[in-house]
């Protein structure tokens, strides 16, 4: 039996596996943003970027449908399609233990008032539905008022719930 053959394979599956370990550790760390980060900051945090990724593809979309930017249908439609899939995402973003922590824009009317906060959150859903619908028929003065829909939902959002 070569015994300096069976170590170095053993040796080899230990690295590895201390590899992986911190890989695993790392990612968790990663995951949680640092352990001083309390789960309302998080939600803060989460919520900012969310928003960061809905606007960096609606304001193209807007741009193409208001005649800004020259108009590219597949762009349209696929960054479109992106606004509807990530306006889904807010109704999770809002957790109470959020309200106020961080460097939050957001007001407490949220969640004093969150009847009508989730019917402007609805309304943003809706109205982005049916501008990846209007996307598709590739029909301009749709997808134009479409658009305007949509922006008018950050719009009067923005005016009664986030900070100036
Ligand atoms: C239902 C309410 C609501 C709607 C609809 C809404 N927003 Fe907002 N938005 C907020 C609130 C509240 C904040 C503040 C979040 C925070 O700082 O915690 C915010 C923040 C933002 C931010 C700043 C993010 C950051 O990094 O701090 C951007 C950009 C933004 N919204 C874009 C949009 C766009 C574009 C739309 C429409 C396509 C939209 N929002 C629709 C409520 C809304």
């Amino acid at each position: 039996v070569d015994h300096s053959k069976f170590y170095a394979r053993a040796r080899t599956l230990l690295v590895g596996a201390i590899a992986t370990a911190a890989v695993v550790v790392a990612a968790d760390q990663a995951f949680a943003q640092g352990p001083k980060m309390t789960p309302g900051e998080r939600a803060v945090k989460y919520r900012q970027a969310v928003y960061t990724v809905l606007a960096g593809n609606f304001g193209p979309v807007n741009a193409m449908a208001t005649g800004k930017a020259p108009m590219n249908a597949a762009e349209l439609t696929k960054r479109s399609e992106r606004v509807a899939q990530i306006a889904k995402f807010l109704d999770e973003a809002f957790p109470p233990e959020s309200n106020g922590v961080g460097n939050t824009d957001a007001k407490p009317e949220i969640w004093t008032n969150n009847a009508e906060f989730q019917k402007q959150l609805t309304a943003l859903v809706e109205k982005s539905d049916a501008l990846a619908a209007a996307a598709k028929t590739g029909d301009a003065a749709k997808i134009k008022s479409a658009a305007e829909e949509t922006a008018g939902t950050c719009k009067s959002c923005h005016e009664k719930f986030m900070k100036d």
